[in-house]
């Protein structure tokens, strides 16, 4: 069977792509390349088309019917937040349009399983400790709401037609399975760390007076392999009759605080990360760390890799460039 995986050349796309793959299973990329890399996706036959353009259904379709494509995972997607504050249409055109355009192609299709990437952007900044999927999603900014309306539109999807699929509300995503599919992009703190480690400049801390136990926000990191795994449970899921739920939270239970990472990442590169404090970033919410109970008990999925070993993949990845 050949799974479709949109964002195939991406980060995490990447890592999805190559386990599906190594479970035997055939995957047919699809990815616009404008922030993907060819050389993640070089063993994967590629579509290579922008999901928001009018011509997608169509160019999907044929596709699917090409390489007998049975699910689609769906990770392409704008996700820099502060770019979707700047740019509000290009973001729900990119990751709205561009879903329903999948959708549609897969209704025509009958292709009916359905991975869908969203985010712990949905729910804004939830005063809780542990968020599980019944708190209500407030996101507050544009790319959080796409994620949201995105999750509206698959499930009533699954609603109009045969499409069973399922929503994973990712958190904060880190560390690399390979390196050569290790996220080039410095955009979250993991990768900043690095650099401003490797360029000797000390890396900014946004806030030490948030009432959490050291003052630094707490996130629940989760290591991109772990993630991929749940994408192969999630399609392993959708085969069976007795779905009870649609959507999932993907973390490892377990919060990090700003300095934890910070001293996780020294400990891997054998060097202290040097940083400097620095005001509050708008918009951060001082904790979110995810209930995993719902995605261990119904996918039997929970992540095995700690935060040690999310920075000792990312060192090493970085080393190996
Ligand atoms: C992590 C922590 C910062 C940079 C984002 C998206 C979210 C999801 C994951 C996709 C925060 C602090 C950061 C720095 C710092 N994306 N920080 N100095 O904001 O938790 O989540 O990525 O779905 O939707 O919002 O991730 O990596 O930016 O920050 O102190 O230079 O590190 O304040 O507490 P975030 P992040």
């Amino acid at each position: 069977m050949t799974v479709a995986v949109t964002g195939a050349a991406g980060y995490i796309g990447s890592h999805v792509a190559h386990l599906l793959a190594e479970a035997g299973i055939h995957v047919l990329a699809v990815d616009d390349m404008s922030a993907g890399l060819g050389s993640r996706i070089e063993q994967f036959p590629l579509v290579e088309i922008d999901l928001a353009r009018d011509e997608a259904p169509g160019v999907l379709r044929a596709a699917f019917a090409q390489h007998q494509v049975r699910a689609v995972v769906h990770l392409a997607a704008r996700k820099a937040v502060g770019e979707s504050v700047e740019q509000p249409m290009r973001y729900y055109s990119q990751n709205v349009t561009g879903l329903a355009n999948v959708l549609t192609a897969m209704q025509q299709s009958g292709v009916d399983r359905f991975v869908f990437s969203s985010s712990a952007a949905t729910y804004g900044m939830p005063d809780v400790d542990l968020v599980s999927e019944d708190q209500r999603c407030e996101p507050i900014n544009p790319y959080g709401e796409t994620k949201l309306v995105g999750e509206w539109l698959v499930r009533a999807a699954t609603r109009s037609s045969d499409l069973r699929a399922v929503s994973l509300r990712y958190f904060n995503v880190a560390g690399t399975g390979r390196p050569e599919l290790a996220d080039t992009v410095v955009a979250n703190l993991v990768p900043i760390l690095l650099q401003r480690a490797a360029e000797g400049v000390p890396a900014a801390v946004f806030g030490d007076d948030y009432p959490t136990p050291d003052g630094t926000c707490v996130r629940d990191y989760v290591h991109v392999a772990d993630l991929a795994e749940a994408h192969v449970r999630a399609l392993t899921y959708l085969e069976r009759d007795d779905r009870p739920h649609d959507v999932f939270n993907v973390g490892s239970g377990t919060g990090a605080s700003v300095m934890d990472v910070v001293e996780a990442l020294s400990r891997a590169l054998g060097q202290e990360v040097a940083t400097v404090v620095e005001p509050r970033r708008a918009g951060d919410p001082p904790r979110l760390v995810a209930s995993v109970e719902r995605i261990s008990s119904v996918l039997g999925w929970h992540a095995t890799r700690d935060l040690d070993e999310i920075c000792r993949s990312a060192v090493e990845a970085a080393r190996a460039r």
